[in-house]
């Protein structure tokens, strides 16, 4: 939401607020006054405000913090991955990567279910997202900077490293050669940490003349394997983790776009939540803020130094999904202020995870029917068009410089109540003028993806066993 915005709507609250008190006896105006009581349920917002523009505006608060990594959308003009090496992929393309993505969730949650052998959370078969985020991270000595997408459904960091023995993508920077890394070591087919990959990408390691070597395969048909070695890894000036597990990929392909590979985020022994924990007094915790569009830009932080008192936390479920993803507790949807009929069982039973990969949050079928009726009920003036891809209710604002739309909150286990910010509520379909509401129904799993956590802070408190929001995380 745009500052401007917010500062409108407190005002006009404050003067409406003075108007009703004042307006005591005249019926007439008391009951016009009451029906503006209700006016900040709704937000008027530019269209531009949904859309990048050509040139990057870093956040303020993006550069003020020191110890936190730059945020930047892999396809906007603060990315420095170019064009060339990022083929922008069609609406069409981003979904059906999307549904994959949320598919190989469902498919190892139903697994967890079911209660089978399968207690490996499969990796394999993840679809690395389309719409991500990406991290520059300095690896090795002398340190050579990398630009990593990350990802909360991953555990395993790795890159692209020399001799590419078998394949390499083009990637913006340099490829990582360990053998000019007078730190780097591999890591020998005995270590506890070779015994870790399996659950960190769900195949077992191979071994070459006794140095460990990994694999991992996402269900796009994208692919690393390569040497699991361990490096000084450099996050910041003030953040250098040295012995760092990560795989050096010998091996690779896929829609990596230009990136060096990929920072995992998840809750495995492996990921870097977990390998970061020493130095943050054995907490293991991380927090981001996405921005509101691909020419501004957000942050990484490991650690809670940066956490601030507006933070609002829900816990973290430790049941069937919860053991090996971000499992949440979704207890209630508001449109405009009024809470959707929606039996809370619904979302128990389908279960709720957070995912920084995911575009589109995804609702149980029956809550995401309720919160489309609401939604259409809201803004009936607008002209509503066909269904593109995921998405069933388009409007084409082609006649509009601004739009009206209900606000939406989601309300998580503990009664916190996180606003979801305007760019989450309406995705605007590339070139084109239609806008289309931004989320989707799913038959077995409710997931809250990056679109909707857009310039929220989200605060990953593991070790708290909580995850935390708060408003205006980026700005
Ligand atoms: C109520 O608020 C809306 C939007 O802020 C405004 O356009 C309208 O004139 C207001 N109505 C009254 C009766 O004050
Ligand atoms: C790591 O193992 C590979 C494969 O055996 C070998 O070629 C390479 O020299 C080793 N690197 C180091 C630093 O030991
Ligand atoms: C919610 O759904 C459950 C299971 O279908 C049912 O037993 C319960 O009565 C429902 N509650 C309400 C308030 O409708």
């Amino acid at each position: 939401m745009e500052p401007s915005n917010s500062i409108f709507l407190v005002l006009s609250s404050s003067f409406l607020f003075l108007l009703v008190v004042a307006s005591k006896g005249s019926t007439l105006e008391r009951s016009e006054a009451q029906i503006n009581v209700t006016a900040h349920h709704y937000q008027t917002v530019k269209l531009s405000s949904f859309l990048p523009s050509s040139i990057c505006s870093p956040s303020i608060n993006g550069d003020k913090k020191r110890g936190s990594l730059e945020v930047v959308h892999k396809h906007g003009p603060c990315s420095k991955l170019s064009k060339d090496l990022v083929k922008p992929l069609t609406v069409e393309e981003i979904f059906s990567h999307d549904q994959s993505r949320v598919d190989s969730f469902i498919n190892t949650g139903r697994k967890d279910i079911q209660g089978s052998k399968t207690t490996l959370p499969a990796k394999s078969g993840r679809p690395i997202g389309t719409e991500n985020y990406i991290v520059t991270i300095g690896l090795g000595t002398p340190k050579k900077d990398l630009s990593l997408a990350f990802d909360t459904g991953s555990h395993l960091t790795w890159t692209q490293c020399q001799p590419c023995a078998v394949s390499c993508y083009s990637q913006y920077e340099p490829i990582f050669e360990p053998s000019s890394s007078t730190t780097y070591s591999n890591i020998s087919c005995t270590s506890s940490e070779c015994a870790e990959l399996p659950s960190a990408t769900g195949k077992p390691p191979g071994c070459i003349s006794s140095a460990c070597v990994y694999r991992m395969g996402y269900g796009d048909g994208s692919v690393t394997i390569g040497l699991f070695g361990k490096d000084k890894l450099t996050l910041t000036s003030d953040d250098v983790i040295d012995g760092f597990f990560f795989g050096c990929g010998q091996n690779n392909y896929g829609l990596f776009g230009g990136a060096a590979g990929l920072l995992g985020l998840g809750k495995d022994k492996l990921s870097i939540v977990s390998q970061s924990a020493s130095k943050y007094g054995n907490h293991e915790v991380f927090s981001y803020c996405l921005p509101a569009t691909a020419s501004s830009t957000g942050y990484l932080t490991f650690g809670s130094s940066d956490i601030g008192s507006n933070v609002v936390y829900t816990p973290l479920l430790t049941t069937k999904l919860g053991k090996s993803y971000y499992a949440l507790d979704l207890e209630a949807i508001y449109v405009s202020g009024n809470k959707l009929a929606i039996n809370t069982t619904v979302f128990t039973t389908s279960g709720m995870i957070i995912d920084s990969g995911t575009v589109i949050t995804r609702l149980p079928s029956t809550a995401y029917a309720a919160l489309r009726e609401a939604v259409r009920a809201e803004m009936t003036q607008y002209p509503l068009t066909q269904a593109i891809s995921i998405f069933d209710t388009c409007y084409d604002l082609s006649q509009y410089s601004d739009v009206t739309i209900p606000k939406i909150s989601m309300v998580w286990g503990g009664n916190v109540n996180v606003e979801i910010p305007s760019q989450g509520i309406l995705y605007p379909i590339p070139d084109s003028q239609v806008y289309c509401l931004a989320f989707a129904g799913n038959q077995y799993i409710g997931i809250f993806g990056n679109t909707q956590q857009k310039t929220l802070q989200v605060v990953y408190d593991v070790t708290g066993g909580k995850v935390g929001f708060a408003a205006g995380g980026c700005a």
